[in-house]
């Protein structure tokens, strides 16, 4: 157990972010002190903590290093893991994250037990942005909760809607959607955000909620329309991108049609799930897409048994990573078509530049003993490798040789 820092010395801290030093909340933190606000990070994990203030992120997040050293320099953030450096902050954002369960359902209790954690260091005064992507409904519950205790803390839910990597540029280019409880809620929380977003969108709490689920899903089905494509034109003996290529070529009503790949990550399945269970799970079109999505790694696998003699070969899978370029390996599919591999073929090496995982291998190791290469994260450093020696598996088509398996 690490022992507790204190937070910004005697100055006044203007936000706490509670889960600040994750992938959410550390850019946000970089970026409001970077804005000249006083901004302290609560966390849970020290190992996080101590790297945070000794200058390094626990995390790939590109153009964060220099604003982190800047910050710290000038003394404008410190990571915490001292409860207290809430009481003493005008606003608090908590961004902690809010995974489904076993069975796909929102895990609701862990914002009301953090909010709890927490509640002792609430005051009258202060507002209280939830961050995090909530199950509608949450938010008013929170501010609910607090009221019932007799605390008028102002409460509002201001969605994170950035990709990961992204943060420190799309913080300040998109739109922030804000809401609040109170309309008092709403204005303090536009004011806070003002500082960082060039627009500010106004809608209620439960329209908030759903802007973001909606946002999420609506990414994750079009990613699984084009995975259901590529495997009607694959299983057919046909290469999807001549066709994906004919299609978009001059065509801007398709200019949003996604490449074919492994659609995962902390956030798109389990928002589409979470607006299933709000659906009363008869959310077809959600359901559907997260059976194409997650069913893709069994296909490749399906496909490359009939294509090689799997049993007798090595196959190796560039990229653990959830996606390209970036190290959050966090329901990653590429573990899942490693686990189906690993049933199937006679060896399975992974290879990642950038995820920490000790049961990688290096890339010298590939070359020498893969008989099959996989591309399944598309990092832009793959791009330098020849495999024209190997039988490779690009369902990205990423090499631009086509993604036929
Ligand atoms: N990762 C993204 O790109 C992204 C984008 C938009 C929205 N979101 C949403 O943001 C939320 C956070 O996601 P994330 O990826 O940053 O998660 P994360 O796991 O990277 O970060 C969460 C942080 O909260 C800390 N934490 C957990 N419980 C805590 C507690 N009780 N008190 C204090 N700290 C605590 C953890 O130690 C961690 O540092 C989720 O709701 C997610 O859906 C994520």
């Amino acid at each position: 157990m690490a022992t507790r820092n204190s937070a910004l010395g005697n100055e006044k801290v203007d936000i706490c972010i509670v889960g600040g030093c994750g992938h959410v909340g550390l850019p946000l933190g970089l970026a409001f002190a970077d804005q000249g606000k006083n901004v302290a990070l609560y966390d849970i994990n020290d190992d996080s903590i101590k790297k945070v203030n000794a200058g390094e992120l626990p995390f790939k997040e590109n153009g964060a290093e220099p604003v982190l050293k800047r910050v710290l320099k000038a003394g404008k953030l410190k990571a915490t893991n001292d409860t207290k450096v809430i009481a003493s902050a005008k606003t608090i954002i908590t961004v902690i994250g809010t995974p489904v369960d076993e069975h796909l359902n929102p895990r609701v209790n862990d914002i009301i037990h953090a909010i709890k954690e927490i509640e002792e260091y609430l005051n009258d005064n202060q507002l209280l942005v939830l961050r995090s992507t909530l199950y509608p409904g949450v938010t008013d519950k929170v501010h609910d909760y607090l009221r019932r205790k007799g605390r008028k803390t102002m409460v509002a839910f201001c969605p994170e809607r950035i990709a990961e990597g992204y943060a420190l540029t799309e913080l300040y280019e998109l739109p922030q959607i804000v809401s609040g409880c109170t309309k008092e809620a709403a204005e303090e929380a536009a004011k806070v955000f003002k500082v960082l977003a060039k627009k500010v969108i106004v809608t209620s709490p439960i329209e908030a909620e759903l802007a973001k689920l909606f946002t999420n899903t609506w990414r994750y089905i079009n990613f699984s329309i084009s995975n259901q494509f590529y495997m009607i034109a694959n299983t057919h003996g046909l290469d999807f991108y001549n066709i994906y290529d004919a299609m978009i070529e001059d065509y801007p009503r398709l200019k949003t049609f996604a490449r074919a790949g492994l659609a995962a990550g902390p956030c798109l399945f389990k928002d589409t799930m979470q607006l299933s269970s709000f659906s009363n799970n008869n959310f077809f079109l959600g359901h559907s897409a997260m059976l194409i999505n997650e069913g893709l790694p069994d296909f490749m696998v399906d496909a490359m048994k009939h294509k090689y003699d799997l049993a007798h070969q090595k196959v190796a899978i560039l990229g653990m990573a959830f996606k390209g370029d970036n190290d959050d390996p966090r329901e990653s599919l590429s573990y899942k078509l490693k686990k189906k591999l690993e049933i199937e073929a006679e060896s399975v090496l992974c290879h990642d530049p950038y995820v920490k995982d000790k049961n990688l291998v290096s890339m010298d190791r590939v070359r020498k003993e893969a008989d099959i290469v996989v591309l399944a994260t598309p990092h832009s450093v793959y791009k330098d490798e020849d495999w024209s020696d190997r039988e490779i598996v690009d369902v990205w088509n990423f090499y631009g040789k086509g993604g036929l398996i």
